[in-house]
């Protein structure tokens, strides 16, 4: 009901209130969350036939133990070998690796030997049996702990058990974020972004 004292929140000069309603349009509920991380997991033992998934539903679940998730569809070849291994590993991609990070998820483990045709390099990993791939500057090696469906998908929650980076990402044993130069995904629009500049330290207001 139109309600002629209230103001049009659209004109310059509105002031909001309280009382006022929030000048947003109700949009359909979905996990409306972005950026997220991209990532190529890797999954199977390196000395039988080891895959690659891309893997955008991923996330810190925990900080010590050092726990991530990632969330994986059912029905994919890669749930299967993830559901018998237990382990997988979680390599970031660099900006550079675009095009091969998009094919490893356009693209089945179950008719594809990703490694060979998209061009990526198995290396033995140290706690697992899954590779890691030597071209993504960062790689977290990670141990199932717990399995959980939730509906489109399963969660797979994990230890990281052991982490490597490329030397030419580190300064101080720190990983520099301007050199390892990440991909973000939005799935609002399905886009891969590339990270800005940096704007702050964290927690940069306590030290004022
Ligand atoms: C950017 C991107 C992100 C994706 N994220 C996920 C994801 O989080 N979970 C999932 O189950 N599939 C995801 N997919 C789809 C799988 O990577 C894709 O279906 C892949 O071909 C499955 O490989 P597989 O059959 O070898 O397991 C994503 C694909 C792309 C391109």
């Amino acid at each position: 009901m139109s309600d002629p004292g209230r103001k049009d929140t659209h004109k310059p000069g509105f002031i909001p209130w309280a009382g006022d309603p929030v000048p947003k349009r109700e949009i359909e509920p979905s996990a409306v969350l972005y950026p997220v991380p991209v990532a190529l997991v890797t999954c199977g033992d390196i000395d039988a036939k080891p895959n690659i998934i891309t893997i955008a539903w991923t996330g810190i679940i925990c900080s010590e133990p050092p726990m991530v998730s990632i969330s994986v569809r059912p029905h994919r070849y890669s749930a299967a070998l993830i559901k018998e291994g237990r382990e997988f590993v979680l390599n970031i991609p660099s900006e550079s690796l675009l095009e091969k990070t998009d094919r490893c998820g356009v693209i089945s483990g179950r008719d594809h030997d990703k490694f060979k045709e998209v061009g990526l390099t198995p290396v033995r990993a140290k706690m697992v049996k899954c590779p890691l791939i030597a071209e993504c500057p960062v790689n977290l090696e990670c141990k199932v702990t717990e399995m959980k469906p939730l509906g489109t998908h399963e969660v797979y929650m994990a230890q990281v058990v052991a982490c490597h980076a490329d030397e030419k990402v580190l300064r101080d044993g720190e990983i520099q974020i301007r050199k390892a130069r990440p991909l973000v995904y939005c799935p609002v629009n399905d886009e891969y972004w590339n990270l800005g500049s940096k704007v702050g330290d964290y927690q940069f207001t306590s030290k004022k």
